[in-house]
C-alpha cells in the first residue's frame, strides 16, 4: 500500500516506465537472437557485396526503411513516456481545486531551509513552528510552501518520492497526501555547505483526531 498519493504517482510513472522497458528488451533480445541464428556462419557464407572495405569507399547501403521503422517506434515510445511524466509533473505542481483560493480543509505549511535545519510553519496559524519535525495529518491534503533563509536547499521526503528546491526570494508549492501513519524521514539534497549530509528532519504523520489535539495545544501555548 502507497504511503501517500505522491508515491502512488510516482509508482504508476515507474510501472509505465518498466513495462515500456520490458517490451522493448524482448523485443531486441528475440531479434538478435533471430538474426545470431539465422545470419550465423556456414562453410558457404561469404561477405555481402556492400560490406565496407579498408580500400574503397563504402557504396551507399540504404537501408531507409529500418532507420524510419527504428525512429518511428522510438519516437512512439519516448512520447508516452514524455506525456505521462508532464501529466503526474502537473498534478504534483498545482495545488488541488478543493485548497483554492481558501484553505478549505487542507493544511499549508511553510517550510523553510536554514543552514542547517528546516524550519516548518503551520500557515492557518503561525504561533506552531517547529525546527526539524514537521507532523501532519493522515488522509488530508498538505501543501508545502518551500524556500530558503539563506543558500539553495532541496526539500526531499524519500518514502513520498517528492522533492523541491529550497530557494532564497521564491517559494516552490508542492502538496501531498499522505495515506498512512508514521514516522519518514526528510532531507536536503542540495549541497549546502558542511552541514549538508546532517540537514534531516523527521515528518510524523499522524491520526487525525491526535493530529488536531495536538494542534489546537500547540496554538494556545
Ligand atoms: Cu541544505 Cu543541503
Amino acid at each position: 500500500m502507497p504511503v501517500s498519493n505522491t508515491q502512488e504517482i510516482f509508482n504508476s510513472l515507474f510501472g509505465l516506465f518498466t513495462f515500456l522497458a520490458v517490451i522493448v528488451g524482448v523485443i531486441f533480445f528475440a531479434v538478435m537472437a533471430y538474426f545470431l541464428i539465422k545470419y550465423r556462419e556456414r562453410a558457404s557464407s561469404a561477405d555481402p557485396g556492400d560490406t565496407p572495405r579498408l580500400d574503397r569507399v563504402p557504396p551507399h547501403r540504404g537501408h531507409l526503411r529500418s532507420v524510419a521503422i527504428v525512429l518511428i517506434l522510438s519516437s512512439v515510445i519516448l512520447g508516452f513516456l514524455i506525456a505521462g511524466t508532464f501529466t503526474q509533473v502537473d498534478v504534483l505542481l498545482n495545488v488541488p481545486a478543493e485548497c483554492k483560493p481558501t484553505p478549505g480543509d487542507c493544511l499549508y505549511v511553510n517550510v523553510t531551509g536554514h543552514q542547517f535545519y528546516w524550519q516548518f510553519t503551520y500557515a492557518q496559524n503561525s504561533t506552531i513552528t517547529y525546527r526539524d519535525v514537521l507532523r501532519i495529518p493522515v488522509n488530508r491534503t498538505i501543501v508545502l510552501n518551500v524556500t530558503s533563509a539563506d543558500v539553495f536547499h532541496d526539500f526531499g521526503i524519500i518514502d513520498f518520492k517528492i522533492k523541491t528546491d529550497a530557494i532564497p526570494g521564491r517559494t516552490n508549492t508542492i502538496w501531498l497526501k499522505p495515506y498512512l501513519p508514521g514516522n519518514y524521514t526528510i532531507q536536503c539534497y542540495e549541497l549546502c555547505g558542511a552541514g549538508h549530509s546532517r540537514m534531516k528532519a523527521t515528518l510524523v504523520v499522524m491520526q487525525q483526531s491526535i493530529f488536531q489535539e495536538w494542534y489546537d495545544g500547540s496554538g494556545t501555548r
